[in-house]
């Protein structure tokens, strides 16, 4: 793993993955190629570790012929592709998105390895790896007392977001089993922690709180999923890179079942000790339960077995010690959280998914 090429990295996970893995892999050049969406940020790679080993490609994974001359020209033995749109609710306002980037993108990218790497066979084929990072949600919804999502549990995702990441799986899968491709697949539950784009419910509702704005909690609150601090996240897609069985996959989750609501309440009860002279103490008297998301899927849980037996990875943060960083680091990183919600962008999306969502109905 010398020269890795990161998809998305100027996302949420993909630029705490850039700063992981400068401080954690010293012989590791990074290439970063990133379109800039709106989830996207130059201002998440600032201060970057040995910031020389870090080159920043503004691009779109669906540019083929650019991704080839990456791979070839700077001699790119690993891939890990994050780049995705990721939001459920912006994919039920508009699927088409998703269905580009993340399953046209990930084909791309899989014909640009198979041409660099196979056909040319740039590298020998046991240096290359194709590291395709997913999601929970391809399993769907879990009732309430149904074991967790194992690696086995077969496909049946609910949202634009969830079908469009569960094709892009396939397509890894395929082109592992047809043409040979050195893939690894990881399915990840929840991340929350710094630089998440303030469309997701933590950093939403951390930020709202704070200017003693409506906490919007869709339907009754009672939905649940398994919340992962993301650098346990970015451990554990290092572990499986460095040390994972080729053409594998590896459930990652954060070993945790809270409610929505309970979740909503603690970064509540954080803000009240942080804050104690906010006029919106106590914060929790913001809540607001507003009309639930279509097809909401009630329940997530992972079953980590197979990455904790094979690979020794657990994660090492607690779901409270978790919220109480992130808490801090949106409180101490306001020019950051500046630049996002004065965008005219964001406050259209805000009015698009809340406006006339208080009726509930
Ligand atoms: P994000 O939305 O914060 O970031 C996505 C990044 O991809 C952005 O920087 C964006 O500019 C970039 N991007 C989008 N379209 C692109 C394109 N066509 N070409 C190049 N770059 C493009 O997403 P995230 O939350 O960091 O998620 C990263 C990956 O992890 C995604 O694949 C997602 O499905 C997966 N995942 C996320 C979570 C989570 O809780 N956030 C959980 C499990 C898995
Ligand atoms: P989200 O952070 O969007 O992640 P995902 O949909 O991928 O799980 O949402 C997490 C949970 O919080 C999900 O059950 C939907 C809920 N939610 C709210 O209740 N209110 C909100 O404003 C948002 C964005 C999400």
């Amino acid at each position: 793993m010398k020269n890795v090429l990161i998809t998305g990295g100027a996302g949420f996970i993909g630029s705490n993955f850039v700063h992981y893995m400068l401080k954690k892999e010293p012989g590791a050049k990074i290439w970063n190629l990133d379109a800039l969406t709106y989830a996207g940020s130059l201002l998440n790679l600032k201060d970057l570790p040995d910031p020389e080993r870090h080159l920043f490609l503004e691009g779109d994974i669906c540019d083929q012929p650019l991704v080839e001359g990456i791979l070839r020209d700077d001699r790119v033995d690993t891939i890990v592709h994050f780049a995705a749109e990721s939001h459920v609710d912006r994919s039920i306002e508009g699927p088409g998105a998703f269905v580009r980037t993340n399953i046209q993108g990930t084909f791309s990218l899989l014909e640009a390895a198979r041409k660099v790497w196979l056909d040319e066979a740039s590298l020998p084929r046991k240096a290359v790896r194709f590291h395709h990072i997913s999601t929970d949600e391809v399993y769907g919804s879990l009732a309430l007392d149904a074991p967790a999502f194992t690696e086995q549990t077969p496909y049946d995702p609910n949202s634009p977001y969830a079908a469009s990441k569960a094709a892009s799986d396939h397509l890894v899968r395929a082109y592992a089993h047809t043409y040979g491709l050195p893939t690894l697949i990881t399915n990840c539950s929840n991340n929350y922690g710094p630089f998440q784009f303030p469309e997701k419910l933590i950093p939403i509702v951390i930020l709202k709180a704070l200017q003693g704005l409506p906490l919007p909690v869709y339907g009754d609150g009672q939905q649940i999923r398994d919340w992962l601090y993301v650098e346990d996240h970015c451990e554990a897609i290092l572990t499986v890179l460095k040390s994972g069985r080729i053409g594998e996959t590896y459930n990652i989750g954060g070993n945790n079942q809270p409610t929505n609501l309970e979740i909503v309440e603690a970064i509540c009860a954080i803000l009240d000790e942080y804050i104690p002279d906010s006029s919106h103490v106590p914060h929790k008297q913001l809540i607001q339960f507003v009309r639930d998301r279509p097809g909401h899927d009630r329940r997530y849980a992972m079953n980590i077995q197979k990455i904790q037996t094979e690979l020794n990875w657990k994660p090492a943060e607690e779901l409270s010690s978790g919220l109480r960083k992130t808490v801090s680091w949106y409180l101490e990183n306001e020019p950051w959280v500046k630049s996002i919600v004065e965008e005219k962008d964001y406050q259209m999306w805000m009015d698009v998914n809340y406006t006339n969502r208080s009726d509930n109905s």
